[in-house]
């Protein structure tokens, strides 16, 4: 791994940038007529933790379903990735499903993007002893915000690596803006191995977000929690509680923390009141059919050549490519 002589203090003006970017969510949304906090502000390093231990909970089929999957398909995949590509990963986290792509693909270089800085530099060193002549450049950002890739990959045929789902967060609208951006990014020619959550009977989606072991209600309720740590909260943890909703007409899973009494609290110094049974909403997870995530992905640029699902289709995998703009049909 590179590192760099001020990657230091780089790297705290990165966690002071974050900071401030959380404020301004968290304000904006606490305080919005629908009330809401984007996503993304679940992953600090508690609530990437905590999103670890739902990915090993039994309910929460997903991972294992795309892990199982990726390690099934995966000499398929490789048959279809140039050798000595770049591979660049949004929202890698703790990257577990990372090693069964590079063994296969045996890219030569490897670039983890991801919001939670110190997870990744844990995760990014961890990569690096696995595969020693992987050259690892790990970029701490918001992927969906813009940003510059290293410049050794400029020449390299490139791969972006998106699983576990997480364009499921993203509204529609602002999927397609995202899967353009990394368009942009990545350059025609370029592919995109995606995983998609299928849309499945509301009882096995509503088991995986509102599990038994309540796992999943610490993730959301952390968030709350973060405020307090990072923002000067004062919010009373125990006057909201987790809960998961399918809504059908978006087909999306929802979470929300729901105010169980009338509350008021202070966050930055700015006061703000929930009453009783209020939510903010923290989290949409998209589930797609087979047909709609095509359109979707079509609609941000990119073309599916190949799509791979588990035998129970709980999980799609789609490999797409870049293709060059046309003139013409
Ligand atoms: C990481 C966005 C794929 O939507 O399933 C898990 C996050 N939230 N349980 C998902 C999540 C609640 C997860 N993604």
């Amino acid at each position: 791994m590179r590192a760099g002589s001020s990657r230091g203090s780089a790297l705290l003006e990165t966690l002071d940038r974050q900071t401030e970017a959380f404020r301004a969510d968290v304000l904006a949304g606490l305080a919005a007529p629908i009330p809401a906090i984007p996503a993304r502000w679940l992953y600090d390093r508690r609530g990437s933790e905590l999103f670890e231990a739902i990915t090993r909970l039994p309910s929460y089929y997903p991972t294992a379903t795309e892990t199982a999957l990726l390690h099934h398909i995966m000499p398929d995949i490789a048959a279809r990735i140039p050798k000595g590509a770049a591979v660049v990963e949004f929202g890698a986290g703790s990257a577990t499903k990372t090693p069964i792509l590079i063994e296969a693909v045996a890219p030569a270089l490897y670039v983890p993007i991801d919001i939670s800085g110190d997870y990744l530099e844990q995760s990014a060193i961890e990569l690096q002893r696995r595969f020693p002549s992987l050259e690892v450049i790990p970029v701490t950002a918001d992927f969906a915000r813009p940003l510059t890739l290293p410049a050794s990959i400029e020449h390299l045929p490139k791969l972006g690596f998106f699983p576990g789902s997480t364009i499921g967060n993203f509204v529609p609208w602002s999927a397609t803006d995202l899967l353009r951006r990394f368009r942009a990014l990545l350059g025609p020619c370029s592919q995109l191995l995606i995983g998609m959550d299928r849309v499945k009977p509301v009882d096995r989606l509503m088991g995986a977000y509102d599990e038994v072991e309540g796992v999943t209600a610490e993730f959301n309720l952390n968030l709350l929690r973060r405020m307090n740590r990072e923002l000067g909260g004062e919010i009373p943890i125990d006057a909201f509680r987790h809960e998961a909703r399918w809504n059908d007409i978006l087909s999306r899973i929802e979470m929300h923390l729901v105010a169980t009494r009338d509350v008021e609290f202070s966050v930055s110094g700015q006061r703000f009141r929930f009453a009783a049974g209020s939510t903010i909403h923290t989290e949409n997870s998209h589930k797609y059919g087979p047909r709609g995530s095509r359109v979707l992905l079509l609609a941000g640029g990119w073309t599916p050549v190949a799509e791979w699902t588990d035998p129970d289709q709980d999980f799609a995998e789609i490999l797409c490519v870049a293709e060059p703009e046309r003139f013409a049909p």
